[in-house]
């Protein structure tokens, strides 16, 4: 879409971010989600896309354990703006953080999200199936970023998903 900026969040974007991913999924509850994660150091990296300095996407990831491992990465929550939904937005706000993530090292990504998305990312039920936890299903996905030895453990979530 024209006219959209992508960046890094800062401070200052705080109650933006608040406000649209309350907007976005219609409850607040996501919003709190992100200042929990932000509270307990839980923040891996955020970006916005910004529309005439307006915050219309947002996308978080998260520091994931593997017991005995650490590194692997959480993605979410991420909303876009409702008046700016299905524009390539979001899609583009993914590309922008896995890249990131690709080149900082990271060895793989999961994601609890809509099941018709990820997938055209590369994520995938299969490349999180091997790993013990307590969220599986079909909206459970996770994409590698480099080949390798296949990867397993038990998955240890941020307390703000109150999920172990
Ligand atoms: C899901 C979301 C982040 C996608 O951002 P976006 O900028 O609309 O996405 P893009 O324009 O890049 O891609 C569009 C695709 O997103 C998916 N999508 C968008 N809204 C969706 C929804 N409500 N439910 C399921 N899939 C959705 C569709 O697959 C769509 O593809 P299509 O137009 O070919 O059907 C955004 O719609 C949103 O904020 N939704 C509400 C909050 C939410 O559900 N966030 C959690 C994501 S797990």
């Amino acid at each position: 879409m024209d006219g959209v900026k992508y960046r890094i969040a800062v401070q200052t974007d705080k109650p933006a971010i608040a406000d649209l991913n309350t907007r976005a999924f219609g409850q607040p509850d996501e919003a709190r989600i992100v200042t929990q994660l932000e509270e307990a150091g839980d923040v891996l990296i955020q970006f916005v896309a910004e529309m005439e300095d307006r915050i219309v996407g947002h996308i978080l990831f998260y520091p994931l354990g593997v017991r005995g491992k650490l590194s692997a990465v959480g993605l979410g929550p991420m909303s876009v703006d409702p008046s700016t939904q299905r524009s390539g937005v979001g899609s583009q706000l993914v590309r922008i953080g896995l890249k990131t993530l690709q080149d900082s090292g990271a060895p793989i990504v999961f994601v609890l999200g809509h099941e018709n998305f990820y997938p055209r990312f590369g994520f995938s039920v299969a490349a999180a199936s091997e790993f013990e936890t307590p969220v599986k299903g079909p909206h459970f996905m996770a994409v590698r970023m480099r080949h390798g030895p296949p990867m397993s453990g038990e998955l240890i979530f941020p307390a703000a998903f109150g999920v172990n």
